[in-house]
């Protein structure tokens, strides 16, 4: 360990930790570019200068360790001049749209330029500017402003060190350096959108996220990522009830600083109509509008005399959901079946090792520990089947699997997509809420337990599924049993 004094305070950090790093320690931040905690340290943008007693320059704090005794300032006259004046130059050629700019509220150049930058500026010449390059598409997710880049390489460092795919890449010399892609490799790899996240500026943004909101106009709720069992966190990004992006949380021990792309525009297959009102199918066979006390009062009588009732659980479950629903299922003696589809196998680093997901939904495993791991049985003289999920399955949307679930006499579904096949040929339709309504949690392929959080509140009379299976308990349990499930 060594004991520094950065800007007076004393701390004791590792040996061995840039100043960035134990600076952090100390709770000072010091402004940086090129430097990010999970790339190479290339000290090419000297923002993070730094003085140190008893060195004769100025130090850049991503390239320099620490050691015992060192005094170490990040805010002083000398220092701030220094930075001022490279901001000056990082400025020269930037076109300051931060008005028009999608990266404006959250840019680290925006940001620092306000601290350091020049209201006025000294440079008369024209700017550089890369004329053709100020909206390309370098990739499905990606677009590229070349006029905003300040060439810390941090982007490139993201495809050559953790994807390994290379796609980027410097072009040309000195003042016209520019990123780019080599011709006929256009950056598309699975987690390429990542590069907007680690640019320090509005030179990658994504095509599915820009002119959609001003970042300041969204509230931000701290989630896990349900597109598979990695379980990566991340922050969702929302205003009035909808998702406008999924940005990665940090967490060295899952997705480090990243999301994959796949699950990063996940949010989108919410972008459809919802069920928000309970449905119950009448005496003539048409599936009505109903209340929720007249769907409960129809499974009640659904439920009550069924002798052989099925339930299928969803690896989509929270832990908290199935736990309710298994002393639910346990009440009304039924068997309960899961399953989870397959995925093509998706890589995801920690700051130590990759984790792969392999299953299309983010907690088979915690559902698994605590329904158990049964197979779906055959639906042949079952009276009543309660699906917890419509969607626990893809093959919910072919014909011949709801046939076979049909078979069942009785059909109780959840589900929160107004167009899922499944809610046609249910008998009762219980409007269900989408993960990012949830409060609860998963368990990832680690077997870590990891807190999911409700964004807005259910749509129209949805409710939250823990609350639908408490209803029903309530409704077919004896109150003992209720009471012993809750
Ligand atoms: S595009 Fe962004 S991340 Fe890449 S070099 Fe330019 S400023 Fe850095
Ligand atoms: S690896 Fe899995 S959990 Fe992580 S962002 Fe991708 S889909 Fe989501
Ligand atoms: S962060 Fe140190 S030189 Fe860029």
């Amino acid at each position: 360990m060594a004991k520094v004094t950065i800007d007076g305070a004393e701390v004791e950090v590792k040996d061995g930790l840039n100043i960035i790093e134990a600076a952090k320690a100390a709770d000072i931040h010091v402004p940086h570019f090129c430097y990010h905690p999970s790339l190479t340290v290339v000290g090419q943008c000297r923002m993070c200068l730094v003085e140190v007693e008893g060195m004769p320059k100025l130090q850049a704090g991503c390239s320099t360790n620490v050691k015992d005794g060192m005094k170490i300032h990040v805010w002083n006259e000398k220092v701030d001049k220094a930075r001022r004046g490279q901001m000056e130059f990082l400025l020269i050629n930037h076109p300051l749209d931060c008005p028009i700019c999608d990266k404006a509220g959250e840019c680290p150049l925006q940001d620092y330029s306000f601290n350091y930058g020049s209201v006025e500026s000294r440079y008369g010449e024209f700017k550089r500017t890369y004329p053709g390059m100020d909206r390309t598409a370098i990739g499905p997710h990606v677009v590229q402003n070349m006029n905003r880049c300040i060439h810390c390489t941090r982007c490139i460092r993201f495809c050559q060190e953790i994807t390994g795919t290379s796609e980027l890449a410097f072009f040309k010399r000195g003042a016209s350096t520019e990123v780019g892609v080599f011709a006929g490799t256009p950056l598309d790899n699975w987690m390429s959108a990542c590069v907007a996240d680690v640019c320090p500026t509005g030179a990658l943004t994504t095509r599915e996220f820009r002119f959609e909101s001003r970042v300041w106009n969204l509230d931000s709720t701290e989630s896990v990522c349900n597109g598979c069992d990695v379980g990566c966190n991340m922050f969702i990004g929302h205003r009035n009830g909808q998702v406008f992006r999924y940005r990665p949380r940090e967490n060295p021990d899952v997705n480090d600083h990243w999301l994959c792309d796949y699950g990063r525009f996940s949010y989108e297959r919410y972008d459809t109509d919802r069920v928000v009102v309970p449905k119950v199918r009448n005496d003539d066979g048409y599936l009505g509008i109903a209340t929720w006390n007249e769907a409960l009062d129809a499974i009640e009588k659904a439920l009550r005399p069924a002798e052989k009732v099925v339930a299928i659980a969803s690896a989509n479950m929270t832990n908290e959901e199935a736990r309710v629903a298994k002393s639910l299922f346990e009440g009304v003696g039924a068997r309960v079946g899961l399953t989870v589809d397959p995925i093509d196998p998706i890589r995801m680093k920690s700051r130590t090792e990759w984790l792969v997901g392999t299953q299309a939904a983010p907690n088979y495993r915690g559902v698994a520990a605590i329904v158990g791991e049964n197979e779906i049985p055959s639906m042949d003289g079952i009276d009543v089947l309660y699906i917890c999920d419509a969607d626990f399955s893809q093959r919910t949307k072919d014909p011949a699997f709801i046939a076979s679930l049909r078979k069942a006499k009785f059909l109780i579904v959840h589900s929160w997509d107004a167009n899922h096949p499944l809610n046609e040929v249910a008998d009762v339709l219980l409007p269900a809420t989408i993960h990012v309504e949830k409060e609860g949690s998963y368990t990832n392929l680690q077997g870590r337990v990891q807190e999911i959080h409700a964004a807005y509140p259910p749509k129209g009379q949805a409710i939250p599924d823990v609350e639908i299976f408490a209803r029903v308990a309530a409704r077919v349990l004896s109150e003992e049993r209720v009471a012993a499930g809750a």
